[in-house]
């Protein structure tokens, strides 16, 4: 058998992280190491994992420095136009949402022209603001960024929605779904055709498991 491996990289904490261990696992893919180290190998699959941030992942698959992830669409809308699509991985869903302050009146999206907008999302915002017509000051915050109107640092915030536990707790009402996301398989623009065969082997047992969950 040949040495080569596939690179995939998983998000390194935080809410994909878990079901990318678990779907591997179902798939009969063992990680050696546990999460604490960042790079870690099976040892009955030609795979070797790499923990990475999030917001890292589309640069890493584009410079080739990771064949495949496991990645929220949000995140490939945001920064990773150029980078495919697999399968569909059913997990990590939620929105990429607008939400303002409970009290504030909201009649529309033409509520928003002139305001600021807190996010960790500018371009997905940027061209779904484009597309109505609006303009609006946007804040770039990596983290935390329900806080911005409490502090009134914003007057509306745009950012991932899942439970709606985060709003609830900050006051804010979602007024605009800009997008539908959940987790996928992301493949980099240029895979070599050794690990396009171990790919292919792999989305082979993913599809498996994923049939047998619905
Ligand atoms: C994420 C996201 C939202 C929240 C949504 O934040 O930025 O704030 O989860 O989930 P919910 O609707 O279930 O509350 P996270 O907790 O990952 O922290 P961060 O924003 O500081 O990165
Ligand atoms: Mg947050």
């Amino acid at each position: 058998m040949s040495k080569e491996k596939l690179r995939i990289a998983i998000q390194k904490a935080g809410r994909l992280n878990e079901d990318s261990l678990k779907i591997l696992k179902d798939a009969g893919i063992s990680i050696d190491n546990g999460k604490e180290q960042l790079k870690a190998t099976s040892s009955n699959f030609p795979l070797e994992v790499l923990y990475l941030r999030n917001g890292d992942i589309p640069q890493y698959l584009r410079d080739g420095v990771v064949d495949i992830a496991f990645l929220g669409e949000n995140v490939l809308e945001e920064k990773g136009d150029d980078i495919v699509h697999s399968l569909k991985l059913g997990f990590s869903k939620c929105r990429v949402s607008i939400a303002v302050p409970k009290s504030a009146k909201y009649n529309g999206i033409e509520d928003l022209d002139g305001k600021r907008i807190a996010t960790s999302y500018p371009n997905t915002l940027n061209s779904f603001l484009k597309k109505k017509g609006i303009t609006a000051d946007l804040h770039i915050i990596n983290g935390s960024v329900e806080i911005a109107p409490n502090i009134g640092l914003a007057d509306a915030i745009c950012d991932i929605v899942s439970s709606g536990n985060t709003l609830f707790k900050n006051n804010l009402k979602e007024v605009e779904v800009m997008m539908k996301s959940e987790a996928i398989l992301a493949v980099a623009p240029n895979i070599s055709e050794d690990r396009r065969e171990i790919l292919n082997k792999l989305e082979f047992r993913l599809k498996s498991v994923l049939n047998a969950r619905t």
